[in-house]
């Protein structure tokens, strides 16, 4: 794994901050984003760069940081993500807008402008939720939470049928984490340490392009 590259976005808490600590002890060389551009690792093989993914600016700066150095990617993160709406009942307008800013809007033009900087046979992950499937959703809840990541798991499937043969590419449920996304999240299942491993595991398999998997069942979603 040495001198591979991953760019794991949202590295500055929860799942994504466990997951670069986890990646920089398996010996890649890590870049994790942050709004700030601060993130509290320190590892001479890690880089923290700054990217607001509500910023097209912002997007444009990070794609142009990989444009001027050459660098490739082995293995993009798509892991930053919010959920102002977890648990409402309703749609609230602003929190509506801010959710498909990031989760939806954000990702698709972060990865449609960073995607030329990926590796032949590079692995793309979105990190997306069970609370976007269609098949499983019994809720009434999170109303733009859940149809930001069913939008995100189209987004995956159209991403998997464009680059056939070139990506390996895949969305997936990183378990209920104990993380700060939502109001109280204490009662979550898993440490933002064990659901890194669950991803590191299932990222690091052969796994089939085009599927959504579930890290805690270790099984294929339904969509
Ligand atoms: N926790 C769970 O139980 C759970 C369950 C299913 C799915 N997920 C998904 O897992 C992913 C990680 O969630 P988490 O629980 O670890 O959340 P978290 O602790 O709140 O971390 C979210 C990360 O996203 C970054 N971020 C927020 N707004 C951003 C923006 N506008 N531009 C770029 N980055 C931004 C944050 O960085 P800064 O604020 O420092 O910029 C932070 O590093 C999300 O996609 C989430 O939907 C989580």
């Amino acid at each position: 794994m040495k001198n591979q590259l991953v760019l794991i976005t949202g590295a500055s808490q929860g799942i994504g901050h466990a997951l670069a600590q986890l990646y920089l002890q398996n010996g890649f060389h890590v870049i994790g984003t942050s709004r700030s551009g601060k993130i509290d690792i320190s590892h001479p093989a890690f880089e923290a760069m700054s990217l607001d993914l509500t910023q097209m600016d912002s997007i444009k700066e990070f794609e142009q940081y990989f444009s001027n150095k050459g660098l490739k990617i082995d293995q993009l993160i798509n892991n930053a993500g919010i959920g102002p709406d977890l648990g409402f009942s309703f749609p609230e307008e602003n929190s509506f807008d801010q959710t498909f800013d990031v989760n939806v809007k954000g990702q698709v033009f972060f990865t449609e402008a960073i995607i030329k900087h990926l590796n032949k046979g590079a692995k793309l992950i979105n990190v997306s939720s069970k609370m976007g499937s269609i098949e499983q959703c019994v809720g009434t809840d999170s109303v733009a939470y859940r149809m930001s990541k069913a939008a995100l798991n189209m987004y995956t499937k159209i991403l998997t049928n464009r680059y056939a043969g070139q990506y390996q590419i895949a969305t997936l449920h990183p378990g209920w984490v104990r993380t700060n996304i939502s109001g109280d999240n204490s009662k979550g299942r898993y440490s933002p340490e064990e659901s890194a491993n669950m991803i590191y595991q299932f990222v690091s398999s052969n796994f089939k392009t085009g599927i959504f998997w579930n890290v805690e069942t270790d099984s294929e979603s339904e969509w």
